[in-house]
């Protein structure tokens, strides 16, 4: 029915060109529409009623019943954003953010970053006028470390908790202590798309729960007889049989990431070029955290008339975006996943196989408007074998980041400190003499003033906060800053090979761009560099470079003398520094692990011997990436100040009471 409803209006259009008012208006109409047949328009006035009742609310809601995009509107009408406050929302994932965001933004006839913004690491749309503000989790913890009461707030929402992110998992820490600290009323509210909420309730002393009946349609669910070798190979068969002999509907497929989604992407092309014309119409899109913002929303739009979209998504499409139109689920059963070994350093990251509650979630986004089918690329009897739910993730990250944080919250017992699911103590002791070694704490874990203070205040990793640190005695800092931001933007490099490394392949790539600006996409295609990602690296070098002149750094170049340069990267990464062995291979020096350079690093063939590097993944082997040529001999003036500095650090920090207890 919705299809004649376009088809009609197409048709309209040509025979005669309605005035842009006009079809303002008719969408407008459209949205209105949409909005009043969400399951939660008819709760509005309850919600906003349980709101003003409860300082604490937790709301748990199927996918798609229209929590996010509606309650904070339903705020705003009840007079929450008066005088000049705002409603917060929170979302684990920065795509959830800004395609949210943008919706709202359409649904209320604004430009976005007037009343509705967004705002992720880097990347900030809102204005002073913003009333409605989606924005990471990370995001709103960064901010507590500014206005620390978070004052301009008079509603926070914590959606998608059921993902328990590291920073959702603080944030429900700090947001129960801001909120008793506040003079001013602070609401808070926990969305979750989970059913049990009981976990959220009584962390918050019996907090008051609130459900929005959801409208879920039967799904069928199907799974394979045996288990599949290839589950790539297996979903490109079963998009293509959905295709051929099921009824209209799209389809949603879940994948791990986006090299499998695009190649799955380019697959699904190929093989269209092999059938009838008539059978071609099947337009495939991709869904995954990194795809530009101007492709993002492509998936929400509908196919066009008589064809069928298949939407290619990692985990990102199971709860915190809902694409309409989708009938059939195709899932891998896997997922990509994050792990952190604290005694070894080194993070993983692995397809590993997703819990019930993702298979569950998954099935369910083909129930949203109709009857839907739903195929596991798995036998039911591996179903009935993985995991209830995903471990939280504060119990297998790298904790500096946070704990630097919450330090600088001036929260200074991190083990006593009220997490809903506690991380473990070696993780949490590693972290801590981590951030002892970068100079961020002192000897009795105190904060470190100033080092501490700014490597806090910068919106980076610790380690890259300190390269900046030091670059600014080393006076390289411009490079730092570059290299920095070319490591967070993560850019290709092929054609700008240093013999030092990647840090100075790096630095020449934004250069050598530099001076061709003018033509930018042009040199960008004629030397096989991301134009995409080299615009991101130059919007945060231009962010971080307003950070550390606002610390009152004097951004200095070293000039054409990198050896300067190459010393403050050993000084900065001492932590990450691999020495050759006779075999080849290499060995991390502070974990003892053996490495191997990633092929796609410039000093993957002429093995220097000794290397600092930026990353230590595990994925078929265990490899080091982004890696810079030292000289050894410049270690041993840093081993010798971590020598002394462990001895500091133990007999001191770890012999105050609250670390005592952990060793
Ligand atoms: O938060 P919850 O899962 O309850 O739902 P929501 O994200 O608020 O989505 C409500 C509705 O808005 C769904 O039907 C989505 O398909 C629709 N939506 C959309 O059409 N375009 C977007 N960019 C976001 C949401
Ligand atoms: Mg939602």
């Amino acid at each position: 029915m919705a299809q004649g409803e376009l088809k009609s209006s197409v048709l309209n259009r040509k025979r005669n060109p309605k005035s842009p008012v006009a079809s303002r208006s008719s969408k407008r109409q459209k949205i209105a529409e949409h909005r009043k047949s969400l399951p939660i328009a008819s709760e509005e006035e309850h919600l906003i009623k349980a709101v003003q009742k409860n300082d604490i609310l937790i709301i748990v809601g199927e996918t798609g019943s229209g929590k996010t995009t509606q309650l904070p509107q339903f705020l705003f009408n009840a007079g929450f954003c008066r005088e000049g406050k705002m409603v917060g929302i929170t979302q684990p994932r920065r795509i959830a953010a800004l395609t949210i965001a943008k919706r709202v933004a359409e649904e209320c006839d604004v430009p976005l970053g007037q009343k509705v913004g967004y705002a992720v690491r880097f990347d900030d749309t809102t204005s002073s006028s913003t009333r409605l503000k989606y924005m990471t989790d990370g995001f709103l913890l960064r901010e507590a470390l500014v206005d620390r009461l978070l004052s301009r707030y008079s509603v926070i929402i914590i959606d998608e908790a059921h993902e328990r992110t590291v920073h959702t998992d603080v944030l429900l820490a700090l947001l129960k202590k801001v909120q008793r600290e506040r003079i001013s009323p602070l609401k808070l509210i926990i969305m979750s798309a989970s059913l049990d909420a009981r976990v959220f309730c009584d962390y918050y002393g019996g907090a008051k729960d609130f459900h929005v009946e959801g409208r879920q349609f039967d799904v069928d669910i199907f799974y394979t007889v045996h288990p599949e070798t290839d589950y790539v190979d297996a979903a490109l068969n079963t998009i293509f049989q959905i295709h051929s002999e099921e009824e209209e509907g799209d389809i949603l497929v879940f994948l791990t990431g986006q090299e499998e989604i695009e190649s799955v992407e380019r697959l699904v092309q190929e093989k269209l070029q092999h059938l009838p014309e008539d059978e071609r119409k099947l337009l495939p899109l991709a869904i995954f955290s990194a795809l530009p913002s101007e492709q993002q929303m492509r998936v929400f739009a509908p196919a066009p008339i008589g064809s069928r979209k298949v939407v290619l998504a990692t985990n990102i499409a199971e709860t915190s975006i809902t694409i309409p139109g989708i009938r059939y689920v195709v899932d891998s059963g896997v997922v990509k996943a994050r792990t952190y070994d604290p005694n070894k350093g080194m993070e993983t990251l692995d397809v590993v196989p997703v819990s019930k509650a993702q298979a569950i979630q998954r099935s369910g986004r083909a129930g949203r408007e109709g009857y839907g089918k739903s195929f596991h690329l798995y036998p039911e009897r591996d179903f009935w074998k993985l995991e209830d739910s995903t471990k939280p993730e504060i119990k297998r990250c790298n904790l500096s980041n946070v704990i630097l944080q919450l330090k600088a919250l001036g929260i200074d017992d991190i083990v006593g400190f009220d997490f809903i699911d506690k991380p473990s103590r070696s993780a949490i002791v590693k972290a801590l003499a981590e951030l002892h070694l970068l100079g961020a704490l002192t000897d009795d874990c105190k904060l470190a003033k100033p080092a501490g203070e700014q490597m806090a205040r910068l919106p980076l990793k610790p380690v890259y906060s300190r390269a900046l640190i030091l670059a600014n005695q080393f006076n390289c800092l411009e490079e730092m800053l570059i290299t920095v931001a070319m490591l967070s933007a993560r850019t290709s490099r092929n054609h700008f090979v240093s013999v030092e490394g990647d840090h100075l392949t790096y630095l020449s790539v934004y250069r050598d761009e530099a001076k061709a600006e003018k033509n930018m996409r042009k040199w960008c295609k004629d030397n096989f560099v991301n134009s995409r990602s080299l615009k991101h690296a130059r919007d945060i070098y231009r962010q971080i470079r307003g950070n550390v002149e606002q610390m009152g750094f004097n951004v200095s170049s070293c000039g054409d003398d990198m050896l300067e340069y190459r010393k403050c990267l050993a000084a900065s990464f001492f932590l990450k520094a691999a020495q050759r062995q006779m075999d080849g291979t290499y060995r991390a020096l502070e974990s003892g692990e053996i490495v191997h350079i990633h092929p796609s690093s410039v000093l993957f063939r002429s093995k220097p011997e000794c290397v600092i590097f930026d990353e230590l993944m595990q994925t078929s082997q265990k490899y080091i990436n982004n890696l810079t040529r030292i000289d050894p001999l410049w270690l041993a003036e840093s081993a010798l100040i971590i020598t002394k500095q462990m001895s500091d650090f133990n007999a001191s920090c770890l012999n105050t009471t609250s670390v005592l207890s952990l060793v």
